[in-house]
C-alpha cells in the first residue's frame, strides 16, 4: 500500500512550511483533499452500511476461514474506492489486534491493464521491500507470477483481500477468475477474497459466465450523493484550509455543481485542492465563490488527462479532433463519425502523425465513448438511407489545449 497516515498523525514540522505554505499559505491539513486520502469514518457520509456489507462478505478472513469476493459497481466518484480501502484497512488493524496476519493489496487496472503487471503489483503490494525483488518488473512468466503470489500468501498471511478497482479496464477477465477460485483450485491454503470495482454498471453483462459465477450474487450498487451529503462530505474536508480561508457559499456552491454532475464526490474534493492551489498561486488569503469557476476548468483537464493517461496516443489524438471540432463550430455538439475521421486525419497529417485506419478509428471512437469521455448515439438518415454513428465530446472542448500529445 501506497503510505497513507490517518487523521490525528502530527506532520513533521521539519517540512511544514513546503507543504502548507507557499503563497498565501491557506492550507493547515492539505492532505485532507488529497483524492487518495482514506478519510477515518467520522469523516465517511452516507455510505456506513455499505462498509457494515463488504465488512461483514470479507469478515470470516480473520478466522482463516473463506470469504466471498463481491463486486462493487456505481458511478465515479460514489465512494467505491474509498470504502474498499477503508474497510480493508480495518481488516487488517483488526488482524493486528487479534494476531492474525491479514495482506491487503490495491491495484487499479486502468492503469494496470496486462494480467502479468495486475499479478506483480499485487505481489509487491504484499510484500516487504526486499521480497518485492520476488515480483521484478520482467524476466519472468506471467504462470511464474503466480506461483510466486500463491507462496507468498501462503508463507506470510492467515487471509488476504485484494482490492481490484476500475476492473472493467483489465484486457480480459482471467485475473478476476483466477485469483477468486485460487482457494478452490487448490492454488492457495490461505483464503483471498476480492473486491472488483466498476464504474460501469453494465460490466457485469460483459463478464465471462464463469467469472460470473465466482463472485455468486455478492453485489453492490453505490447511489450517486445528494447535494446535502455532498455539502456534508466537503464541510468534513473544510479544516484542510486554515480558519477563515473558505468564504461562505463556497462549500455550498461545490455541492451544487458536483450535485449536477451525477453526485460525484470527487469533482467536489477536487475542486476544494485546485481552489486551495489557485489562492496559493495568487497570493489569495480567502477563497470566494467565484473563484470556483477559475478552477473547475483545471480540475476537469486533469480528469481528462488521468483518463487518457495509458492509452494509445492515437486515442488521444482522436479526442483532440473531436475537441477541435467542437470548438470551431460553436453551434454544434453532435458530429458523425466520418466527419471525425476527416478532423483526426488532418489533424494527423498537420502533426506529421501516420493516420491510423478507418477502422481502427472506429474502433477507438467505441472505447473512448466507453470511458465517458464522449457519448456515442445511433442515428436513422430517413428511408431506406441506413444509419449512422454520431459523437459528443462529454468535456469542455478547451481541455484539449492540456491533452500532452
Ligand atoms: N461518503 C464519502 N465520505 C467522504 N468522502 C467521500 C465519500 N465518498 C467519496 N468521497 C471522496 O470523494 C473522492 C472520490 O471517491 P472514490 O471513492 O474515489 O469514488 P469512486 O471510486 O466511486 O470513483 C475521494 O477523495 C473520497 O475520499
Ligand atoms: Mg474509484
Amino acid at each position: 500500500m501506497e503510505n497513507r497516515s490517518q487523521d490525528g498523525e502530527e506532520e513533521d514540522p521539519l517540512f511544514a512550511d513546503t507543504l502548507n505554505k507557499g503563497g498565501g499559505g491557506v492550507f493547515q491539513n492539505r492532505k485532507l483533499v488529497d483524492i487518495d486520502y482514506i478519510p477515518n469514518e467520522d469523516r465517511i457520509v452516507g455510505r456506513s452500511d455499505q462498509i457494515q456489507q463488504v465488512a461483514e462478505e470479507i469478515a470470516p478472513l480473520l478466522t482463516g476461514t473463506p470469504a466471498n469476493s463481491i463486486l462493487i459497481f456505481g458511478k465515479t466518484g460514489t465512494g467505491k474506492s474509498l470504502v474498499a480501502k477503508h474497510v480493508m484497512e480495518r481488516l487488517q488493524s483488526e488482524g493486528r489486534r487479534q494476531e492474525t496476519d491479514i495482506g491487503i493489496a490495491y491495484v487499479n487496472c486502468s492503469q494496470t491493464t496486462t494480467t502479468s503487471r495486475v499479478v506483480r503489483n499485487i505481489g509487491q503490494n504484499l510484500c516487504t521491500e526486499e521480497a518485492a525483488t520476488n515480483f521484478p518488473e520482467r524476466g519472468i512468466s506471467v504462470d511464474e507470477y503466480y506461483e510466486r503470489l500463491w507462496r507468498l500468501v501462503d508463507d506470510q498471511f492467515d487471509g488476504v483481500v485484494i482490492t481490484l478497482d476500475e476492473v472493467d479496464m483489465l484486457k480480459d477477465d482471467n485475473p478476476l477468475m483466477i485469483l477468486s477460485r485460487a482457494g478452490e483450485s487448490g492454488s492457495v491454503e490461505t483464503p483471498i477474497s476480492i473486491i472488483g470495482i466498476s464504474n460501469k454498471i453494465n460490466y457485469r453483462d460483459q463478464m465471462n459466465q464463469r467469472t460470473k459465477s465466482s463472485f455468486g450474487h455478492r453485489e453492490f450498487v453505490f447511489d450517486p450523493y445528494d447535494a446535502k451529503q455532498l455539502q456534508e462530505i466537503l464541510e468534513n474536508r473544510r479544516d484542510a484550509f486554515k480558519e477563515g480561508v473558505l468564504e461562505q457559499g463556497v462549500i455550498p456552491r461545490i455541492a451544487a455543481l458536483a450535485a449536477k454532475e451525477h453526485g460525484d464526490a470527487r469533482k467536489g474534493v477536487e475542486v476544494l485542492k485546485y481552489l486551495g492551489q489557485y489562492a496559493e498561486q495568487n497570493n489569495k488569503s480567502t477563497i470566494a465563490e467565484d473563484d470556483i469557476d477559475q478552477v473547475r476548468e483545471i480540475a476537469e483537464a486533469e480528469r481528462l488527462q488521468d483518463l487518457l493517461a495509458g492509452l494509445p496516443q492515437h486515442t488521444r489524438y482522436v479526442v483532440i479532433a473531436i475537441a477541435l471540432l467542437t470548438e470551431n463550430n460553436p453551434n454544434e455538439d453532435w458530429f458523425r463519425t466520418t466527419q471525425i475521421i476527416d478532423a483526426y486525419r488532418r489533424f494527423c497529417s498537420r502533426e506529421g502523425y501516420d493516420a491510423l485506419s478507418t477502422d481502427r478509428v472506429r474502433e477507438l471512437l467505441d472505447e473512448i465513448a466507453f470511458l465517458e469521455i464522449t457519448e456515442k448515439e445511433t442515428q436513422h438518415s430517413g428511408k431506406g438511407k441506413g444509419t449512422f454513428n454520431q459523437h459528443r465530446l462529454l468535456w469542455k472542448p478547451d481541455v484539449v489545449e492540456h491533452i500532452n500529445t
